[in-house]
């Protein structure tokens, strides 16, 4: 049999297993979304199609990945994203190591990249990395030979959370070309807005970031994206909005006088439903806050696939770790 020559999925789940990873595959980390090309970035979402329907939503395992080991390194908080990416892992028949700064030789004052590689000599193959300062991933795949995957750099970039929210775009509307994203709140802040904004302008959406002007520069023009400081302006054209948890913890001071003054002025509730189109997508990477970026009625609501993008999530990583992984069964 021929090795499929461009970047498409095997019709099967044998064929995945015989024909591991497409030839033009050539990514060893995913550190972000800035440098993938929008048909890797299609293949990752055709993937994470793929082996989720192979799991049979999630009810079977797969023994894709029989015999390797995921290290999850997180050195900030998190609900989905570790959770996702190890049941990604054990859906695909790997074993999980999960390490927390706390309670961990870290605070015993080992360096960051000392511990990084003892666990990488217990012969995992892959460490996914969610730290606060931006470029740790970066620096860990300089020192380590396993596979790095950013599962957050500080407000640099979280790259399977953007290609989840993509995917659950893609679902509901067949593609990203020609629609309008908005990302709304804290994008100063947020790694979620960068990979979103690489990934969809790549797959040929319009993005709109908006939210007060201490939190949106107009330096995002840059990136080729539309700046608005009024959800009520662009609210009309949007098709999909993407609600940003504001992170007062990385903020030295407060970005605007109260939380009420935000709340009426970019929270999505009822009354701004009603001016939306009549099938927007309401979208949050969480933790979500109710009554701050959005009401309860709207997260909720008919309009809000934000769980939809918590099972996507596993499906991403599942992708994300067959495609970095799949290759180099018999390399260690
Ligand atoms: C985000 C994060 O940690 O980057 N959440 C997530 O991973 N689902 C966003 C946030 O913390 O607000």
């Amino acid at each position: 049999m021929t090795q499929p020559s461009a970047l498409t999925v095997p019709a099967s789940l044998a064929l995945m297993e015989s024909h591991p990873i497409p030839e033009d595959w050539r990514h060893h980390h995913l550190l972000g979304l800035e440098h993938l090309t929008a048909s890797e970035i299609t293949l990752i979402l055709d993937y994470a199609e793929a082996l989720h329907r192979a799991t049979e939503n999630g009810r079977k395992k797969l023994d894709l990945l029989k015999g390797r080991t995921i290290a999850n390194l997180f050195f900030e908080n998190s609900t989905r994203t570790r959770n996702s990416f190890s049941l990604a892992a054990k859906r695909l028949g790997a074993d999980t190591v999960e390490f927390s700064s706390s309670g961990s030789s870290v605070a015993k004052g080992e360096t960051f990249i000392d511990t990084a590689k003892t666990i990488e000599a217990m012969l995992v193959d892959a460490v996914v990395v969610r730290h606060s300062s931006p470029g740790t991933p970066q620096m860990l795949s300089k020192h380590l030979a396993c596979s790095v995957i950013n599962a957050g750099d500080g407000p640099h970039e979280h790259p399977t959370q953007g290609l989840l929210d993509i995917l659950t775009i893609r679902q509901h509307r067949g593609s990203l070309a020609g629609l309008t994203v908005a990302m709304v709140g804290d994008i100063a802040h947020s790694r979620t807005a960068r990979s979103n904004i690489w990934g969809l302008l790549k797959l040929g959406a319009k993005v709109i970031v908006c939210g007060p002007a201490t939190l949106v520069s107009k330096n995002w023009e840059k990136l080729g994206v539309e700046v608005s400081y009024s959800l009520d302006k662009i609210l009309p054209r949007c098709d999909v909005l993407n609600l940003l948890r504001i992170q007062f913890e990385r903020q030295a001071i407060r970005p605007f006088p109260s939380v009420h003054e935000y709340t009426l002025l970019y929270a999505m509730n009822q009354e701004r439903i009603k001016k939306s189109k009549d099938d927007i997508l309401i979208m949050a990477p969480g933790p979500i806050n109710r009554g701050v970026e959005l009401t309860p009625e709207v997260a909720d609501g008919p309009h809000s696939v934000i769980l939809e993008q918590v099972t996507n999530g596993i499906a991403i990583r599942m992708a994300t770790l067959w495609l970095l992984l799949g290759r180099r069964l018999d390399a260690r």
